[in-house]
C-alpha cells in the first residue's frame, strides 16, 4: 500500500531546496532561466526494485518558486539509452519526444530540451544557470581564455552550441576528460556545475558565479561603456517620469503594430547609466545573448538617437521614423534566415524601446510578460558591462540567434499556450472603481483579462480594491479627483506608466444628492455637475488624447442612469448631470469613431447592495419617500420592475464588458438600461 501514498523523494525535496535558493537571488539566473537536477534511487512500484531515477525542472517555470509539481521524473537507465538511438546532430530536436518514453510514473513536468545535460553528466547533481556574470565570461571576444585566466583548470571552456541533446553530449565528455573539472563556461549562453552531493553543486555553481563576479569588479575597465555623452545624462526624476508618461503612448502604439501589447516602464539606474555612456548605440545593435532572451526580448531593442533634453514633439517625430527602420531591419533579419520549414515571422515590432535620459519601455501579451522582458534587458545590460569591461562583447551569431527565436520547439510550445481571455492586452481605466458598481466592474474586467487601473479619491481605498483583484501586474490602486483636470491628468500619467497605455476607460465616479428643485442649493448643483458632467468630460478629454496617440482604438463606456432619461421630482441636480453625460455619449460618439474610439453608455437603476450611495443617505431619503425600510430597498425596487429582479453591481459590470468585446465591436452611441425593465425609460 505505501507505494500509492503520496510522498516527496528525500532527494527531489533537497533539490527543489536547492533550487529556490539559487533562484532567489538574481544575480544567479534570470528569471525562469536555468534548470537543476538531482539523481537518486525509489523503489520501483512495477518490481519492487530500486530503480534509478533523474529529477530535473520541467520546461517552464522559475526555479526560485520551483515546486515538486515542476520536477521531471526519468528513470535514468531509459534516459541514458537514448545515446544508442541518438541520430546525430542535425536530427537532435527528436529526441526531445523521446524524453517522453523515458519518464517515470505520470513523469511529472514536461522535460525541457535541457534534460539531455543533466542526465548525461555523470554527477549527481548538476545545475544550469544563467548569471549575469557567467555570461560575460561567456560573451567576451577571448572568453576562453579569460575562463583559463579567472578558474585555471576547474572551470572548462565549452564553445557555443544551441542547447540540446549534441550539448548534453559535449559536456558529459568535458567532465569525463577533465575529472578535476567542477563545471563549465557555457560559450554565449551561461554556466554549468556539478557535485556529488547536492550542498557540493550549489557551492560549486556560487564559487563560479562569484568568482566570475569578483574577476570583473577587480578587473573592470573604469568606463565599460565608454566614457559620458553630452546630454544623455538621466532627467531629474520627476521630469524623466512626466515625459515617460508623454512618449509612453506614441511607444505603445509603436510596439503593437502587429499585436495589440501591454506594456512596463523603468527608470533604473542600470538603464539611464548604460544609455548616459558612448557605447550603448554599438552594444545595443548587437543584441542579445543568452537563449532565453530572445523570444522575450527579440534581438535588439529600438534605441531612440536623441539626448535627455529633445522636445517630446521631436522624440515621437523621430520614435516613429525608427519604428519603420526597425520593422524594415527585423523582416530583412528573417528573409536572411527563414528556410521553408521555418515558422512564420511572429511580428516585426520592437519589444524594447530605450529612450536616454528617460529609460526603458518592455512589452508582452501581458503585464507580467512585459516587465519581465524589461528584466532580461537589465540582465543584458549587465551582461555587457562585464564582458566590456574585461575584453569585447561578442554574442553569437545573428544566425544562431535566429535558429533559437524561430526554433520548431520554441514555436510548439508557443502554439500549446492558453487562448487569451476577451480582453488581453487591454488597460482598463475605471473612476470611482474603490466601491459600487465600479469596483464590480473593475473586477469583471479584469477576470477577463484586462489590466485595471481603479481610480478614486482615496488612494488607500483604491490599492485596497486593487489589492482583491490581484498584483501590480493585474491591478493598481491611484488617486483621482476627477473633478480637477491636474489631478485627472496625473491619474492618467500613473495608469501609462503602469501599463504602458489605456484602451478602455470607464467614467463610473459619481453621488447622488436628493433633493427638490427649492432645497437644492448651488453647491448641490455645482458638486454633481463637476464630479458626474464635468469629471466624465476631463476623463474623457485626458484619455482619448492616450487613445489616438496609441493608434489602438478603443472604448469609453458612460456609467449614466436611468434617470437621464426618466423624469421624477426631487432630482433635478442628479438627472440633469445625468443626462449631460448621456448627451456626451452621443457627441463623442460621433467625434471619436474616426480613431476607432467607440463610446457607449450604461443606464442602471436601483442598485442597492454595495452602492456607497445608498449607504450614505440617499438609500434612506429614498426609503423615506417609498415608505419602505431601508434594508428592502432593493426587494421593492425589484418589484418595480417589468423583470421583478434586483439589480446587482456585476450586472452593470456585464455590460460594461459586453460593450467593450469584439462581440459589439460595430456598436457606438448606444445606452443599455440595466434596470430590470422600466418601461418610462425605455429608449427610443
Ligand atoms: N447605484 C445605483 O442604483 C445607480 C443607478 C444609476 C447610476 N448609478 C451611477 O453609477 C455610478 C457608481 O455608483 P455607485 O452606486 O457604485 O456609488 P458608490 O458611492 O458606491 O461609488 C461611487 C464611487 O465614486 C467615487 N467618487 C465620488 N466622487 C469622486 C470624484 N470626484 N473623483 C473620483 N471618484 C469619486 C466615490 O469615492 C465612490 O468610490 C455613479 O455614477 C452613479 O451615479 C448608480
Ligand atoms: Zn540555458
Amino acid at each position: 500500500m505505501t507505494t500509492t501514498e503520496s510522498h516527496t523523494n528525500v532527494t527531489a525535496q533537497s533539490l527543489i531546496e536547492r533550487s529556490n535558493r539559487l533562484g532567489a537571488d538574481p544575480r544567479n539566473t534570470n528569471y525562469a532561466g536555468g534548470n537543476t537536477s538531482a539523481k537518486g534511487t525509489e523503489t520501483d512500484p512495477v518490481t519492487g526494485e530500486a530503480v534509478e531515477l533523474l529529477w530535473v525542472k520541467g520546461s517552464g517555470g522559475d526555479l526560485g518558486t520551483l515546486k515538486e509539481s515542476g520536477l521531471a521524473v526519468l528513470r535514468l537507465d531509459r534516459m541514458r539509452s537514448l545515446v544508442n538511438v541518438y541520430p546525430g546532430v542535425e536530427r537532435e530536436d527528436e529526441m526531445v519526444a523521446a524524453f517522453d518514453y523515458c519518464l517515470h510514473g505520470k513523469g511529472g513536468a514536461a522535460p525541457s530540451i535541457d534534460t539531455a545535460m543533466h542526465g548525461l553528466v555523470d554527477a549527481a547533481h548538476v545545475d544550469h544557470l544563467h548569471p549575469d556574470s557567467g555570461i560575460a565570461i561567456a560573451t567576451a571576444a577571448d572568453g576562453e581564455k579569460l575562463t583559463e585566466t579567472i578558474f585555471g583548470d576547474k572551470v572548462v571552456w565549452v564553445p557555443w552550441r544551441r542547447p540540446g541533446f549534441q550539448l548534453g553530449l559535449d559536456i558529459a565528455e568535458i567532465k569525463d576528460k577533465n575529472p578535476q573539472a567542477i563545471g563549465c563556461i557555457l560559450g554565449g549562453h551561461g554556466i554549468t556545475a556539478w557535485g556529488d552531493t547536492s550542498e557540493e553543486a550549489e557551492q560549486n555553481s556560487l564559487w563560479i558565479i562569484r568568482t566570475a563576479a569578483a574577476y570583473i569588479e577587480e578587473h573592470s575597465v573604469a568606463e565599460p561603456f565608454g566614457p559620458a555623452l553630452d546630454g544623455y545624462a538621466a532627467l531629474p526624476e520627476a521630469d524623466r517620469r512626466t515625459k515617460a508618461a508623454a512618449l509612453a503612448p506614441t511607444i505603445r502604439g509603436i510596439a503593437s503594430q502587429d499585436r495589440p501589447m501591454v506594456g512596463h516602464f523603468t527608470d533604473a539606474d542600470v538603464v539611464l547609466d548604460f544609455l548616459a555612456h558612448a557605447e550603448h548605440p554599438r552594444l545595443a545593435e548587437l543584441g542579445t545573448s543568452c537563449p532565453d532572451h530572445f523570444l522575450r526580448t527579440k534581438v535588439k531593442p529600438l534605441v531612440l538617437d536623441l539626448p535627455a533634453g529633445a522636445s517630446v514633439e521631436d522624440s515621437i517625430a523621430r520614435l516613429k521614423e525608427l519604428a519603420v527602420s526597425y520593422r524594415e531591419d527585423y523582416q530583412a533579419y528573417y528573409d536572411r534566415h527563414a528556410t521553408p520549414e521555418s515558422p512564420a515571422i511572429r511580428g516585426a515590432d520592437p519589444l524594447i524601446v530605450l529612450v536616454p535620459g528617460v529609460g526603458m519601455f518592455s512589452f508582452g501579451k501581458d503585464k507580467q510578460t512585459a516587465r519581465v522582458a524589461g528584466e532580461f534587458y537589465v540582465n543584458a545590460i549587465n551582461v555587457m558591462r562585464g564582458a566590456e569591461g574585461l575584453s569585447t562583447y561578442a554574442p553569437i551569431d545573428e544566425s544562431e540567434k535566429f535558429r533559437i527565436e524561430y526554433w520548431a520547439l520554441e514555436e510548439a510550445k508557443l502554439q500549446r499556450m492558453p487562448k487569451p481571455k476577451p480582453l488581453a492586452t487591454r488597460v482598463a481605466l475605471v473612476t470611482g472603481a474603490a466601491s459600487g458598481i465600479g469596483k464590480a466592474t473593475a473586477e469583471k474586467l479584469a477576470a477577463e483579462g484586462a489590466c485595471v487601473v481603479i481610480a478614486d479619491l482615496s488612494l488607500e481605498n483604491a490599492q485596497a480594491a486593487a489589492a482583491e483583484i490581484g498584483s501590480t501586474d493585474v491591478a493598481v490602486g491611484v488617486h483621482v479627483d476627477v473633478s480637477s483636470a491636474d489631478a485627472v491628468q496625473s491619474m492618467v500619467e500613473a495608469a501609462v506608466l503602469a501599463f504602458g497605455g489605456v484602451d478602455l476607460v470607464v467614467n463610473n465616479a459619481g453621488l447622488s444628492l436628493s433633493r427638490s428643485l427649492l432645497e437644492t442649493t448651488e453647491k448641490d448643483w455645482d458638486l454633481q455637475h463637476d464630479v458626474m458632467a464635468k469629471g466624465s468630460f476631463l476623463v474623457a478629454k485626458a484619455t482619448a488624447k492616450v487613445m489616438i496617440e496609441q493608434e489602438m482604438g478603443g472604448d469609453i463606456v458612460y456609467i449614466s442612469s436611468k434617470n437621464s432619461i426618466f423624469a421624477g421630482p426631487n432630482n433635478v441636480a442628479y438627472g440633469a448631470a445625468k443626462a449631460d453625460q448621456a448627451h456626451q455619449v452621443r457627441l463623442l460618439a460621433a467625434e471619436l469613431g474616426e480613431h476607432g474610439i467607440k463610446v457607449n453608455g450604461v443606464n442602471p437603476d436601483g442598485v442597492v447592495q454595495g452602492s456607497g450611495i445608498f449607504a450614505s443617505g440617499w438609500g434612506a431619503n429614498r426609503a423615506a419617500v417609498y415608505g419602505v425600510e431601508e434594508k428592502d430597498l432593493g426587494k421593492f425596487y425589484a418589484q418595480r420592475t417589468i423583470l421583478k429582479r434586483e439589480v446587482l453591481p456585476s450586472n452593470i459590470a456585464n455590460a460594461v464588458f459586453v460593450l467593450c468585446s469584439a462581440e459589439l465591436s460595430h456598436t457606438t452611441g448606444l445606452h443599455i438600461p440595466v434596470d430590470a425593465g422600466v418601461a418610462a425609460a425605455f429608449l427610443r
